[in-house]
Formats: C-alpha cells, sequence, structure tokens
C-alpha cells in the first residue's frame, strides 16, 4: 500500500476536494499539513454539496481519521463552526474528537491576525495581493518570526498569557501607531483562548505520532494539499502567492514524516486555468477573449467556495504544469473538468511563452517579466457535446477530447490516472489506482 500526496498543481481550486474525497475509499489516515481556511475544497456526493475549510476532505467515509497537522494555521472558531455543521447535517460516522485530531504544534490564527490581514490589504495602495483575509499570512509571519502562539500553548494558562502580553507589546503599536485603529487588550484575548483550549482539548493530538504508528501498521495515509504549486511561498508567483510551502515538499515539513514515505504524488489540474487574487497569470482571457472567459465561468461555476469572488479564467498552460511536475515530482495526473469545455470549435493550450524576442519553455523567476509574457498557444479541434453520464472509459470519451489528454501527456512525460467528468464522487474515470501501483 502506497502513501499518496494530493498537490494542486495550477493556481489553487483544481478540484482536490473531489478527488481527496474519492482517494479517501482507499486511506486509513487523510491530513492536512499546510494552509488553514483560506482553502475551500467542494465535495458533491450523492447530489450534495459539502464545503469544507480546515477538516481533511476525507471525513464523508466513515471510519477514516481526519489530522490537521503542525504545518497548518489553525482557526479555533472555524474549526467548531465547521464540526457543527457536520453535525448538523448528520455526516460524521463517530463523535468528533474519535475522527478529528488537531496538532499540539499547529499555530493558532488569532483575532489580531484577521485583523492585520485585513489592515494590510486595505493600505496597500498597489500590489494587494487579494488575500482571503483569513489571518493566512500574519499567522504564518508569527510561526516565522517566532512569536506565535501554537494550540498547544491554549492548554499551559502562564505560558499562554506571557507569550500573549509579548506578541501584543508589538502589535498594538503597529495597530495605534501606523493603522490608527483601537489597541488589542491582553485580558479579553487570554480568556477566550483559554476557553478555546477547553473545547479543543479532546481533539489536540501528537499528530507526527499518530502518523509514525500508522506508517508501523501500513495504514495507507492521503495527504490533502490546499492551495497549488504557483501560489508556494518559495516556488509560485512571488509575491502574489500564499504564505506556506504548497509544494509536495510542505507534506513532509507539515507533518513531520520522512521524505521517503510518499510514493505517489498525484497533481490536480482543471482542463483549463483559474486564479483568484491578483498576481500574473499568462493565459488569462479577460482582456483577449473575454467572451470565452465569461463563458468558462459560467459553465463552470468559477466563483471561489472560501470568498465568493469570480475566479480568473484562462486557457490550460502547459509550462506552468510542466514546472509543476517538476517541483512536485509529480506522478500522475488527475484532469478535472474537461466537460465544461465540451463544444468549442477550437480549443487552446499554452506550451510555450514569447518574452521580448524569446521563446522560453520556463516560468521566469522575476514576477515583472512574467507579467509580460505572451502565450504560445497551440489549437486543437474542440469536442462535440456528450453525455458524462455515459462514458464509462477513456474510450468513450470524443476523440478530440482524447487527443488533447494524449497532448497534455506528452507534454508532461506523466500519464493523467483520474478524469474527472463532473463534480460528483461518481463522475469519475478512475484510471489507475495510486494507492496500488508498486
Ligand atoms: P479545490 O479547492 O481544489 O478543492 O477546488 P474547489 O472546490 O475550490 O473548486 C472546484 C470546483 O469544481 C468545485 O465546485 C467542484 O464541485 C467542481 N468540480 C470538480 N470536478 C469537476 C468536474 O470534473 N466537472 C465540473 N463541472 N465541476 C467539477
Ligand atoms: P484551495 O485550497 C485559490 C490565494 C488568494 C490570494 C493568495 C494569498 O481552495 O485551492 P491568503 O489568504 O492565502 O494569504 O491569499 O492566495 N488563495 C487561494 N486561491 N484557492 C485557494 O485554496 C486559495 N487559498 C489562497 O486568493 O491570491
Ligand atoms: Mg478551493
Amino acid at each position: 500500500m502506497n502513501n499518496v500526496a494530493i498537490i494542486g498543481a495550477q493556481w489553487g481550486d483544481e478540484g482536490k476536494g473531489k478527488v481527496v474525497d474519492l482517494y479517501s475509499a482507499n486511506a486509513k489516515y487523510i491530513v492536512r499539513y499546510q494552509g488553514g481556511n483560506n482553502a475551500g475544497h467542494t465535495l458533491v456526493v450523492n447530489g450534495k454539496k459539502t464545503v469544507l475549510h480546515l477538516i481533511p476532505s476525507g471525513v464523508l467515509h466513515p471510519g477514516r481519521i481526519c489530522l490537521i497537522a503542525n504545518g497548518v494555521v489553525f482557526d479555533p472558531h472555524v474549526f467548531f463552526e465547521e464540526i457543527e455543521s457536520l453535525q448538523a447535517n448528520n455526516v460524521l460516522s463517530a463523535p468528533a474528537p474519535e475522527i478529528i485530531r488537531v496538532s499540539e504544534r499547529a499555530h493558532v490564527i488569532l483575532t489580531y491576525h484577521r485583523l492585520l490581514d485585513k489592515l494590510r490589504e486595505e493600505f496597500a495602495a498597489k500590489g494587494k495581493i487579494g488575500t482571503t483575509v483569513r489571518g493566512i499570512g500574519p499567522a504564518y509571519e508569527d510561526k516565522v518570526a517566532r512569536r506565535g502562539i501554537q494550540v498547544v500553548d491554549l492548554l499551559h494558562p502562564d505560558l499562554l498569557f506571557k507569550k500573549l502580553q509579548t506578541a501584543l507589546e508589538e502589535k498594538n503599536v503597529l495597530l495605534k501607531h501606523y493603522f490608527k485603529c483601537e489597541p488589542i487588550e491582553v485580558g479579553p484575548l487570554f480568556e477566550e483562548c483559554l476557553r478555546l483550549g477547553q473545547r479543543l482539548k479532546p481533539y489536540v493530538s501528537d499528530v507526527r505520532g499518530i502518523l509514525v504508528d500508522a506508517m508501523k501498521q501500513k495504514s495507507p495515509i492521503l495527504f490533502e494539499g490546499a492551495q497549488g504549486t504557483l501560489l508556494d511561498v518559495d516556488h509560485g508567483t512571488y509575491p502574489y502567492v500564499t504564505s506556506s510551502n504548497t509544494i509536495a515538499g510542505g507534506a513532509a515539513t507539515g507533518t513531520g514524516i520522512g521524505l521517503n514515505r510518499i510514493s505517489q504524488v498525484i497533481g490536480i489540474s482543471k482542463a483549463y486555468t483559474t486564479r483568484v487574487g491578483t498576481g500574473p497569470f499568462p493565459t488569462e482571457l479577460e482582456q483577449t477573449e473575454p467572451a470565452t472567459a465569461e463563458r468558462i465561468r459560467q459553465v463552470g461555476a468559477e466563483f471561489g467556495a472560501t470568498t465568493g469572488r469570480p475566479r480568473r479564467v484562462g486557457w490550460l498552460d502547459l509550462v506552468a504544469l510542466k514546472y509543476a511536475v517538476q517541483v512536485n515530482g509529480l506522478t500522475g495526473l488527475a484532469f478535472m473538468k474537461a466537460d465544461v469545455l465540451q463544444d468549442f470549435e477550437q480549443i487552446k493550450v499554452c506550451t510555450a511563452y514569447r518574452l521580448g524576442t524569446a521563446t522560453i519553455h520556463e516560468i521566469p523567476s522575476c514576477v515583472e517579466d512574467l507579467e509580460n509574457v505572451e502565450p504560445a498557444y497551440e489549437v486543437l479541434p474542440g469536442w462535440e457535446a456528450y453525455d458524462p453520464t455515459k462514458v464509462k472509459n477513456v474510450s468513450d470519451l470524443p476523440n478530440n477530447l482524447q487527443q488533447y489528454m494524449k497532448r497534455i501527456e506528452s507534454y508532461l512525460g506523466i500519464p493523467i490516472v483520474l478524469m474527472s467528468t463532473g463534480p460528483g464522487r461518481e463522475e469519475t474515470l478512475m484510471i489507475s489506482n495510486p494507492f496500488q501501483t508498486t
């Protein structure tokens, strides 16, 4: 049995939630290891939609253990809201603390992180990131600056008080004198943290230890990435990125397992590209083909699962996707939402960039260069409308769609291992099962 990582291969919202839900049938443990509730992962099971922001997308499968590991920035309020909503919908197979665990080492998102995220975006005249305003960036900043509050601190009142006091000294100078707003008092925040800590107690665990035991027992583990490769803080389109390592390496640092413990890394990609928030997007269609962009947005329901913002839309960018194959060591691709492109006369796919007079096949490191590249497209014939419910094998797909998939495989040098034909769990062609390959 393999351990498998699911990684967004584009700018997020590729359909990771759907694939994680599906693959959870093969896993015992499902782990979120980076990001926080900036994620919005959509699952559609028996026609019912569930959107998860923090709890792993395996939670709808009875008997699975869902873990939130050290690399996540953890908002306790969102966590409890999500559990309450799952309980109200009667979908939890056991009492929540038996099937959901949170790492002692995860960093906590506090009021001042959410506030600073909002103020920074409001104050940025130019260069807004277009964050989800969930406090993700400020919480990671505190972690790296060694002044963060970890989940375990919520259970140690004296230590917690000292840490909050120290953190607030600096935060309040910033809030009062730079952002000209009210400072935050330590007393009420301390009381709130203590209450949250007590409520959280049954969930708090040594998640790394749980994973070590799981590996000893050869229980399959599924690592659920959030965001996407091009939003990675080191390897993405910096500074228009999120604040964590979204690439496969993040699964090791974000959980504390060894690098050699993940044998299959599956990248998730749509048949086209989307992006939410600001930042370079070479194949974006808003300016060049606005009607096509609008059509894809409407048919694909491309509106953010977390913030509801319309997603920016573009043709598939194979240069960016090949980069994702490299930085993640992808072993296979899950190919999503090709149903959205049906009945187009032509489909374009970007196979190179033009930068000035040069033709390049890599993502330039300088963000200004990336803003200036022009996509070089290959034009492929579109495919006729088809009924996805009648598709049982890849060979049942329209011929031109099969050709499109072959072109992608040959450019990337990895196989498509899953083809999604609609949002529902059952609307899927499982071409090969990554848990069962050797
Ligand atoms: P994630 O963040 O990567 O989990 O993706 P999101 O949930 O934010 O966005 C993906 C959207 O596409 C969701 O609304 C899914 O229900 C939907 N979806 C997933 N796969 C397919 C597919 O193959 N076809 C269609 N039409 N929709 C899909
Ligand atoms: P899932 O897991 C798409 C984007 C934001 C913004 C940038 C930084 O659903 O794919 P942040 O709040 O993280 O500081 O925002 O990252 N972003 C996402 N875009 N899908 C996501 O998650 C995202 N999470 C963050 O729009 O551009
Ligand atoms: Mg999403």
